[in-house]
């Protein structure tokens, strides 16, 4: 009898579409380069964290399979590697997101002292819940897990920058603030300012 292959794949998993074609921008190829040999050579692993940032900044907040593939061949992986890692952390995304990503932290110490009025706050703002990505396509609206600012709690992570010690109130014009200057309203972390 002649053989004939399975039809099937075990897993119901799909795979990401792939996306034009991704390599790093001269730039971002040398910044990797320089990041690249902080690590011992027989570790390059360790700098996928910073070759995804790389490549998700470059490809416009998130990343496609063409992306996941060029970081793979960066620090000599496989792609499945790299996919386990995305899949894992919540700051990387595999759909298109909004320009400004509001990660509002709902763990303990952000809950008991407001995280969840702060949301609410943000989620009437923009007229979306949790999850969701405004109309304009400029605000996505995240809850995540503690961002290790515990002490100045409730902290909204936008981007890569730190909010902290937010009133709903001060959510409410924060996001009137990015709307009138963008990235400019961005505060940085206190303890950042407290040791000016
Ligand atoms: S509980 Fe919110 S930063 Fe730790």
């Amino acid at each position: 009898m002649e053989y004939a292959p399975a039809k099937f794949h075990k897993s119901a998993r799909k795979l990401a579409p792939a996306g034009e074609t991704f390599t790093y921008s001269p730039e971002n190829q040398r910044r990797f380069d320089e990041i690249v040999t902080r690590y011992p050579p027989d570790q390059r692993k360790s700098a996928i964290l910073y070759a995804l940032y790389l490549a998700q900044n470059q490809n416009g907040g998130h990343l496609t399979a063409a992306a996941m593939d060029h970081v793979a061949e960066q620090i000599r992986c496989t792609s499945a590697e790299v996919e386990d890692v995305v899949s894992y952390y919540t700051m990387f995304f595999t759909k298109p997101v909004g320009k400004y990503v509001l990660n509002v932290c709902r763990t303990l110490s952000c809950a008991l002292l407001g995280a969840e009025r702060v949301t609410e706050e943000l989620c009437a703002k923009l007229g979306i819940k949790p999850g969701e990505t405004d109309a304009s396509g400029t605000f996505t609206l995240l809850e995540v897990e503690c961002l290790g600012a515990c002490d100045r709690a409730p902290v909204v992570m936008v981007n890569d920058d730190w909010h902290e010690r937010l009133s709903p109130e001060q959510a409410g014009k924060f996001i009137d603030d990015i709307r009138a200057g963008g990235a400019a309203a961005f505060t940085g972390c206190h303890l950042h300012k407290e040791k000016k």
